[in-house]
């Protein structure tokens, strides 16, 4: 039960794209390190719970807009990507569409992309964590 409870944000994805990527080793998040090298602290805390400590890092941003676009959460634009989120949300069993429940972390598109990138997924993840937490 607590390995459950102590599902992160990184091994929802998992759910999502089945087996093909390994959740403790995904080579998404190696590509995304290779391009925006970021401190073990950030990927350990972006894995966990979506945020980073270093938020005005453009560099740690980057990264997690990396990994939205390379998960495809998140569209080329910066948008999300409704497809995905639907999927996401059909772990959990849910009467709502992705839209109801994720839609308010939608953000305005931004000259700051991976800003904006970074707030959506952190929403997202927030999101993710708290319906975890309610069932
Ligand atoms: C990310 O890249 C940095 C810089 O190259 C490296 O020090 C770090 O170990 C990498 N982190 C992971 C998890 O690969
Ligand atoms: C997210 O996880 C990191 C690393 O475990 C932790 O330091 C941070 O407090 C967490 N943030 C939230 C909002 O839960
Ligand atoms: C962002 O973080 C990286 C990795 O820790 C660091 O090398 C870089 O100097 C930081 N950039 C700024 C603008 O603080
Ligand atoms: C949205 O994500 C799906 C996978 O969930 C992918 O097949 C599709 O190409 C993506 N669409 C866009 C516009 O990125």
């Amino acid at each position: 039960m607590f390995h459950f409870y102590a599902i992160t944000f990184c091994c929802l994805l998992w759910l999502v794209f089945h087996c093909s990527v390994n959740c403790s080793d995904i080579n998404i998040w190696r590509k995304c390190n290779e391009t925006y090298p970021v401190p073990d602290a950030t990927l350990i805390s972006f894995r966990n719970n979506g945020t980073i400590p270093d938020e005005n890092n453009v560099t740690s941003r980057c990264f997690t807009d990396c990994y939205g676009k390379k998960t495809c959460m998140l569209t080329s634009d910066g948008g999300f990507n409704w497809t995905t989120l639907e999927h996401i949300l059909s772990n959990f069993k849910m009467k709502h569409s992705a839209m109801d429940i994720f839609g308010k972390c939608k953000h305005d598109p931004s000259d700051d992309v991976c800003l904006q990138s970074y707030l959506s997924l952190q929403c997202v993840a927030e999101t993710i964590l708290s319906l975890i937490n309610a069932r």
